[in-house]
């Protein structure tokens, strides 16, 4: 098949890293970027490639076949809804979107015009979560009962010079638990229930620091999530799975914990622990790695978004799934505000197994 035009609609940190995978591939080429920011300007300028202050701009002027929108939270769905307009094919970043009747408006936009939307929930695309599901739905650590997760780092103060970062509809609740509930859906099924805990007592931001919360999955299973952007710890995923060493640094410690009646799996180590034989604490437990070959992840989902925009796969999350995870996102945010637990609304039309052949 030919080279696709891919055009990038925001050019900050995430943005640059798309960038990057696109020159990387002989499948597509850039061939515009949309940002207003002087810097997005002197990046244009280094790769050679057009400049848009304004993306619908771009959208109207150049010849492209598929987009990846990188901007803020708060825009994805306006720059998401442009592209569904002009029937191109969008990667469209994680959140799909902050406010849970746009990103609704916006799949079922997506679907009535066939145009399709893969979310940016990039972990999807990781070997090691592809092996952990297989595992999982194998059986092979019996029922499933509790997962217990710790998304615990520390951003720099520079990075929240980025006002969006530090104002509703930013947060780490947001931009990274999000990551851990979708991850929750796609390893162990659906979420029906969330209660939560939140504190911007650190920070002292609009948005909070830290938070914690217990989630019911309609399995029976609870999971935990424990948050925060101002702990020094290496115990999050970012650190520990090796994703992006650019970025980060890389510790490969546990820090994703899945247990099941017949055993458990911890990630990103991808340790199974089982008994050889009859089952008890007083026996010995034995620890096993799954193997698996290093993959860049995001190369992985560029690939993958090239064959959705082909016609040759379904996205591996669209929005209607993505909407999902929003939701299930919100409602902790919710949860944590009024000290309620919050169901999950029973009109789920989407179930996580769904996207998966
Ligand atoms: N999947 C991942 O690994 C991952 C990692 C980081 C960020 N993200 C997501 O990507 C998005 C961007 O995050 P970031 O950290 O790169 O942000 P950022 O602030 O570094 O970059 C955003 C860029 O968008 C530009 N922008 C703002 N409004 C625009 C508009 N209307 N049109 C065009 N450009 C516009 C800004 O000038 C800026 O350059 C967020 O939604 C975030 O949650 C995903």
């Amino acid at each position: 098949m030919s080279e696709i035009n891919i055009a990038v609609i925001g050019a900050g940190v995430i943005g640059k890293r798309h960038m990057q995978e696109v020159a990387n591939s002989d499948q597509c080429r850039l061939v515009a970027i949309a940002d207003p920011s002087p810097e997005a300007e002197h990046h244009a300028g280094t790769l050679g490639v057009g400049l848009y202050k304004d993306y619908r701009k771009l959208l109207d002027t150049e010849r492209i076949d598929a987009v990846i929108v990188c901007t803020p939270n708060s825009t994805h769905v306006e720059v998401g809804m442009a592209c569904i307009d002009r029937g191109i094919p969008v990667l469209i970043e994680k959140p799909i979107g902050d406010d849970l009747a746009t990103v609704r408006a916006l799949a079922e936009a997506a679907r009535s015009a066939r145009v399709p939307v893969l979310v940016g929930h990039h972990r999807r695309h990781n070997p090691m979560v592809r092996a952990a599901r297989k595992v999982i739905s194998e059986g092979r650590i019996g029922k499933l009962v509790v997962a217990n997760i710790m998304c615990l780092a520390y951003k720099p103060d520079d990075y929240f010079v980025v006002p969006w970062r530090r104002r509703t509809g930013g947060g780490p609740i947001l931009i990274n638990m999000i990551h851990e509930i979708d991850l929750i859906r796609h390893l162990c099924g659906e979420i029906v229930s969330v209660q939560a805990v939140s504190s911007s007592r650190t920070r002292a931001h609009e948005v909070e620091d830290s938070a914690a919360c217990t989630l019911e999955l309609e399995n029976g299973m609870v999971a935990n999530i424990s948050l925060s952007d101002t702990a020094a710890t290496p115990w999050n995923w970012d650190t520990a799975a090796g994703e992006d060493r650019q970025l980060f640094d890389y510790r490969p410690v546990p820090t994703h914990f899945f247990a099941g009646t017949n055993g458990s799996l911890s990630l990103p180590d991808s340790t199974l622990w089982s008994y050889d034989g009859e089952k008890g604490r007083h026996r010995p437990i034995q620890d096993e790695r799954i193997p698996m070959e290093e993959e860049n992840v995001y190369a992985n989902q560029l690939r993958h978004f090239i064959d959705v925009v082909n016609g040759v796969v379904e996205p591996l999350i669209d929005a209607h799934d993505a909407v999902q995870t929003l939701a299930t996102t919100l409602a902790v945010v919710e949860a944590a505000r009024t000290g309620q637990k919050i169901q999950i609304s029973a009109d789920i039309r989407f179930r996580a197994g769904d996207a998966i052949a």
